[in-house]
Formats: C-alpha cells, sequence, structure tokens
C-alpha cells in the first residue's frame, strides 16, 4: 500500500462556497474536528484577504499541533509577510502561493508572458522559502495549461524550494483520462519531481472532481486536496469523505492508505453542514440521509436477511450507528414485520397480516409512514380483534 496525504482546504476553498461566511470560533471548531478526523494538512484560510481571516488563521495555527496548518497567498510579498504573521506560531508553519499557467488565465488575467509568469513564481517561492520551511506552489489552471510549459516551471520552482506542487483542476474541466496523463508526463519529464509531494485539486463542475482526483492518484500524486461534503467555489471541491471511503472500499483496486479516521467523516460532515449553512442533499454519496436507508420491499428483504446484499458500506464505518428501512409504499411484509418487533408489540401472524394491508392502504396517502402510524394501525387491529 503506498501512503497519500490529505489535504484539507474546507476552511479555505470551502468557505469560498458562495453565502458561507465562517468566524473564527467556527473555524476553530471544525479545525479541531479536522485534527480528530486524521488530516495530514489543513488550509486554514487566506490570510491576506481580511482581518478576520488572518485572525482566524492565527488561532488555528497556534491551537491545533497534530496536523500541519496551510494558509493562502497570491505570488506577492505581502501576502506572504502577511501569511507568516499568521501561521508563525504552527508547529511546522506552511505556506500555498498559486500563480495561472494557462494560457487564459496569463494572457486575460494575469496579462503576463509565460517568462513573467517563470520569473514571479521563482522569484516568490524563495522568497517565501526563508521563512517557511514548507511551500506549496499552485499552477492555477493546470489542467488546462501547455504540458511542456507546465513541466518547465515545475522544475523551475522545485529548485527554488517548493516542497509540494499541486496541479489543480480550477475550473473543473478535465476528464479523469486526461488529469491522469498529465499527472503521468509531469512524473516522467520532471527531472527533479521526486524531490516534492505531488498534489491534485479538483473542482466539481462537470461532477468529476472525485474521479479525477483517484485518476490522479493512480498515476502519480501523492496527495490529494479537497473539502467536507465538497462545498467550495462553483459546483465545489472533491469530497473527502468520497474519496476516503471509495479508497478503502476497493482497497482490492487501489493499493492506497490514508491516515483519516473513518469513523469520525459523519461527525465532520455534519458539523460542516450546520455551521457553514450548505445542508447535505438526501442522497449524496456516503453522508447523505438516505445513503444507508433502503425503501424497496425487495431490497430491505435482502437487508435483513444480509446487509450485504445491498449495502457495499457498513453505516458503522463512517460513523453512522445503523441503516434504516424507510416504510413507504414499496416496502414489503418483512421491514413491517421487524419495526413491529423493534416497536416491542406482541402481535399474532393474522394481525400482522390485517395490520400490513392497513399500513399499504396508508402507504397511497403518505410518502413516509411513522413509527406512531404503526403504532395507531397495530394497536386498531389489536383492538378489533
Ligand atoms: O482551484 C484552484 O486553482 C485553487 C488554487 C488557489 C489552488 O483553489
Ligand atoms: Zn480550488
Amino acid at each position: 500500500m503506498s501512503q497519500i496525504k490529505i489535504f484539507d482546504t474546507t476552511l479555505r476553498d470551502g468557505e469560498q462556497s458562495p453565502g458561507v461566511n465562517l468566524n473564527q470560533l467556527e473555524k476553530l471548531e471544525i479545525a479541531k474536528q479536522l485534527e480528530r478526523f486524521g488530516v495530514d494538512r489543513m488550509e486554514a484560510g487566506f490570510p491576506a484577504s481580511s482581518k478576520g481571516d488572518f485572525q482566524a488563521v492565527k488561532a488555528i495555527a497556534d491551537t491545533i499541533k497534530h496536523t500541519s496548518v496551510t494558509g493562502l497567498a497570491r505570488t506577492v510579498q505581502s501576502d506572504i509577510d502577511i501569511a507568516w504573521e499568521a501561521l508563525k506560531g504552527a508547529d511546522e508553519p506552511c505556506l500555498h502561493i498559486f500563480l495561472a499557467t494557462s494560457p487564459i488565465h496569463m494572457t486575460y488575467k494575469l496579462k503576463k508572458t509565460p517568462d513573467d509568469v517563470i520569473e514571479t513564481a521563482v522569484n516568490m517561492v524563495s522568497y517565501a522559502r526563508k521563512k517557511f520551511p514548507q511551500v506549496e506552489w499552485s499552477a492555477e489552471d493546470a489542467s488546462r495549461s501547455d504540458l511542456s510549459f507546465l513541466a518547465q516551471i515545475i522544475e523551475r520552482v522545485i529548485d527554488a524550494g517548493a516542497t509540494v506542487i499541486n496541479l489543480p483542476d480550477t475550473v473543473g474541466y478535465t476528464t479523469p483520462k486526461e488529469y491522469g496523463s498529465m499527472f503521468q508526463f509531469i512524473r516522467s519529464s520532471v527531472p527533479n519531481i521526486d524531490r516534492v509531494t505531488l498534489s491534485c485539486h479538483c473542482h466539481n463542475d462537470l461532477g468529476m472532481a472525485v474521479a479525477n482526483s483517484i485518476a490522479a492518484v493512480e498515476n502519480g500524486a501523492t496527495q490529494v486536496e479537497g473539502t467536507i461534503n465538497g462545498i467550495g467555489e462553483r459546483a465545489g471541491n472533491a469530497s473527502l469523505e468520497e474519496i476516503a471511503v471509495a479508497l478503502k472500499i476497493r482497497s482490492d483496486y487501489y493499493p492506497y492508505a490514508t491516515n483519516l479516521n473513518l469513523q469520525e467523516i459523519k461527525r465532520t460532515s455534519d458539523m460542516v453542514a450546520k455551521l457553514t449553512g450548505m445542508y447535505i442533499q438526501a442522497n449524496k454519496a456516503v453522508v447523505g440521509r438516505n445513503a444507508f436507508a433502503h425503501e424497496s420491499g425487495i431490497h430491505q428483504d435482502g437487508v435483513l436477511k444480509h446487509a450485504s446484499t445491498y449495502e457495499i458500506i457498513t453505516p458503522e464505518l463512517v460513523g453512522v450507528n445503523a441503516n434504516t428501512l424507510f416504510l413507504g409504499k414499496h416496502s414489503g411484509r418483512h421491514a413491517f414485520k421487524d419495526k413491529i418487533k423493534e416497536l416491542g408489540i406482541n402481535v399474532s401472524e393474522e394481525n400482522i397480516k390485517k395490520a400490513f394491508d392497513l399500513f399499504k392502504q396508508l402507504t397511497d396517502h403518505k410518502k413516509e409512514v411513522t413509527d406512531d402510524d404503526i403504532f395507531t394501525i397495530v394497536t386498531e387491529v389489536q383492538t378489533d380483534t
């Protein structure tokens, strides 16, 4: 098994979700939970972006001691200096700086030539290394960059002292095959690449962020960046809980291990949802309300006979107490009987049959039948006989 580092950016890229604004206490609460979850590095914020974010990053850097803490900066000296003031109390201060490398960004946004971009990146990485023991450099919009230019700038930035190279799919445009090939190309053509951690960072605009991240790992990435619940700019970032569970459940296929404590997934997800106000869709993989709920009679019968028939992930693995059998119009007799047993009511086979008929009539009018409904139905049947 090779070890993959997990870089969480819930408190930076995740907080860039429109409408999300976390205060210092909320950020600190999430940071402590991320430490319990076992991420290797957390990006606490963007210190130069506001006084509040500076204070929050500083509080996190001064408090969190078992996870490396990083902050984002543009490739300008003033941002790097501010980030140092916020992060210098961390056990291992780490800086994340970025500069775009794609023709679209260099021409329209930066208005710089490729040579200017190389010069700025090299100068700012070596400036940052005078303060920070760890410097991650991101080639923003890497997936739409020219590969030979990318290889050239990466080699120079590593020589300037970068310790992590990150190749983001900034606009969520790439496909698994294409993103994987980019990692393979960089691994095989940048001579000093083995001196650094090679990182992937995917956005979810086409719904491929998790698949793209795993493709990067299969092609030489040794760090995965993402957020809890996949929150982030526009359609969000790669969901760390989905990547972690996919690697675990398919460890027969993926020979990669992480330091994550998967049983903390549900708690972490609930906390992030509550504090950001970004509630999770019911059918979201791993942490959605329906991820461990079964409604159809055939599925419920199967799960009651043996959970593995329809569950590839056990609820306990991710910190969920138990699966739920949702009682609705597709449910069958087996789940109905199981619910009566769970409610502790003693009912004869004949009355179960009658109660089940009444339950089925009710499901034509009600989407979800509650425990109280079942109790009422069964009591009615018992009193009638
Ligand atoms: O998506 C992106 O390119 C980023 C950079 C700041 C790394 O978030
Ligand atoms: Zn991003």
